[in-house]
């Protein structure tokens, strides 16, 4: 049966009598709305860890829109029930003030001072397009691995750059090691995301676009297409045949030399990254070039 707790207190106590227990802990974090990509998540740091626990806290400072944090799907019992259901041994939860006791504001806000740096990773694309993101991403991260002190910590690949800024903050920290896992998807293709839950089920096949325009671009590079515009012109081409799609940005980046502006000319390794709207739902996903072949 599946360990419930409702504060960072007692979480960290919990995970502490892990520790002392000699016992290797894998650390899931998430906003919840938990879905198979989650769930596969958590299988991992079941297979390679003694337990596994998960957070479950919509972090209202990694929004930079109102109406996107209050419109996140929330469903804590279900999260439990679905843990339960493959074998995590702990889940938590908390409110800001209980994560970041005695430094909020009068209103309830953090205190600028206590923000974490993102570090380099953090700049172009998802840093560009939602201010503040990253840092909000990087100060609760850092709090939760303060809290769980994880062995490992597994992410999603979907959240390509969180992956990098989390990986370079666990290396500043020096720990958890972290684990990039591989994107689960709808049949259709559709990155699975707790966001999707707000889509309509036609709008859910359209949006499976994204995932179109992303193995377009891998078939070109596949033909041995290297030159960066060439591919992101793919990408662009193939997102365009849907209206209802609002694009935000379709870029490549070199996985291995990462920076905020789009790289031209060609590339010896190549990531695909989209970002635009249905609607309101903002939707993100990525593939890397050559990685099925
Ligand atoms: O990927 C997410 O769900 C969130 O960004 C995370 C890592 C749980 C931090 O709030």
């Amino acid at each position: 049966m599946i360990e419930r707790l409702e504060n960072p207190a007692a979480a960290a106590e919990w995970s502490a009598a892990q520790r002392a227990a000699g016992r290797t802990l894998g650390f899931v974090p998430t906003m919840g709305a938990l879905h198979a990509g989650h769930l596969s998540l958590v299988r991992r740091a079941l297979e390679e860890n003694d337990a596994a626990c998960v957070s479950v806290f919509v972090n209202p400072l990694q929004f930079d829109e109102a109406q996107d944090f209050d419109h996140y799907p929330r469903d804590f019992a279900r999260d439990v029930e679905l843990l339960d259901g493959v074998g995590c041994s702990m889940v938590f939860t908390g409110t800001l003030a209980q994560f970041f006791p005695d430094e909020l504001d009068a209103d309830g806000r953090l205190l600028p001072q206590h923000y974490v740096e993102p570090g380099a990773a953090a700049a172009g694309l998802e840093g560009a397009c939602r201010s503040g993101h990253f840092e909000g991403v990087a100060t609760i991260v850092d709090r939760l691995f303060d809290v769980v002190q994880p062995t490992h910590a597994y992410f999603g690949q979907k959240d390509y750059q969180q992956a990098l800024v989390v990986t370079d903050l666990a290396r500043r920290r020096g720990g958890p090691k972290v684990r990039v896992c591989p994107i689960a998807r709808e049949p259709h293709g559709l990155a699975r995301s707790s966001r999707n839950e707000r889509l309509p089920a036609d709008v859910r096949e359209r949006a499976a676009v994204i995932h179109r325009a992303l193995v377009a671009a891998d078939q070109l590079w596949g033909t041995g297409e290297r030159d960066a515009d060439a591919l992101a012109s793919r990408l662009s081409a193939v997102l365009a045949t849907e209206p209802g799609f609002e694009l935000e940005y379709a870029e490549l980046r070199d996985p291995r030399a990462w920076g905020p502006e789009a790289p031209h000319g060609s590339l010896e390794r190549a990531v695909a990254l989209v970002a635009g709207r249905f609607g309101p739902v903002r939707l993100i996903d990525n593939l890397v070039l050559g990685d099925a072949s």
